[in-house]
């Protein structure tokens, strides 16, 4: 009896140690191999809560080269304001800590602030992040509109296609906005992103009837679900 509960235990640790997108089975795994070394976070942050299902907010710790988070640890989903959380530092190969996204593969999406493991004093990695505005939207903007699409979609009298899309215009510029060309239709519909204009043009499907190539404008695939998943999510400011 007592060795079949042993059995048990080892078959459900080791299901517990294998599943990787549960952000609290992680910790309990740091925990086990507990290092002493800890990474601390202190910000002020807003929009958390602006991020649809598929993705976490998270203080995570990368190895050299590699977009997927060894640990991670999840932001209070009310966190707002003032915010300090730690992450447990375990393994060698370990180069940065990051306030970031991740996706439900534990890949990056988007970091918002970073610090390199080097600069550890005394088993604690301080990274004080300041103000961030983590809102979907927000990153959107900074991550792609603003230094792939502006320069064309500028301010100015004639942005390209009649969109602007710089900082501050595209949100009124894109949501529930015909086509300069209104047989194209809407260019964000809230919650559709399949009929809006915008998935249409990053995906480069000739069906948009824009006739300026964006397929390989936006390199990384992550990057243009982030778009699809936000429109489909209600497209929030
Ligand atoms: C090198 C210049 C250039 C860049 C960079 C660029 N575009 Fe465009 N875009 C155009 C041109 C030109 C048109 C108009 C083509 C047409 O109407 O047939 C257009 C049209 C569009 C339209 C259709 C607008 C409408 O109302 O019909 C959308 C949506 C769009 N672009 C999104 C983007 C996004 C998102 C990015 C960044 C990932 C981007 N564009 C980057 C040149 C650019």
């Amino acid at each position: 009896m007592k060795n079949r509960s042993l059995i048990f235990a080892a078959i459900f640790g080791a299901l517990g140690l294998a599943a990787c997108d549960e952000g609290d089975i992680q910790e309990q795994a740091a925990d086990v191999q507990a290092s002493g070394k800890v990474a601390q976070l202190t910000a002020h942050v807003s929009g958390l809560d602006s991020w649809s299902s598929q993705y976490s907010v998270v203080l995570a710790a990368f190895a050299e080269g590699s977009d997927y988070a060894v640990a991670q640890k999840p932001l209070p989903e009310d966190a707002e304001g003032d915010v300090q959380t730690t992450l447990n530092l375990t393994g060698d190969a370990l180069t940065t800590v990051e306030l970031c996204v991740t996706n439900r593969l534990r890949q990056r999406v988007v970091s918002f602030a970073s610090v390199p493991v080097s600069q550890l004093q005394a088993d604690t990695l301080r990274l004080d992040a300041g103000n961030v505005d983590l809102g979907m939207f927000t990153t959107i903007q900074e991550l792609v509109f603003t230094g792939t699409c502006a320069r064309c979609h500028g301010l100015g009298n004639s942005p390209a296609g009649g969109l602007t899309l710089a900082a501050g215009e595209s949100y009124a510029a894109l949501v529930g906005q015909p086509s300069s060309h209104p047989e194209r239709g809407v260019r964000v519909v809230p919650g559709n992103a399949t009929v809006s204009l915008l998935h249409k043009v990053i995906h480069g499907d000739p069906e948009s009837g824009v006739k300026f190539d964006h397929s390989n404008m936006i390199k990384e695939a992550r990057t243009i679900t982030l778009i699809d998943n936000w429109i489909n999510a209600g497209a929030n400011p």
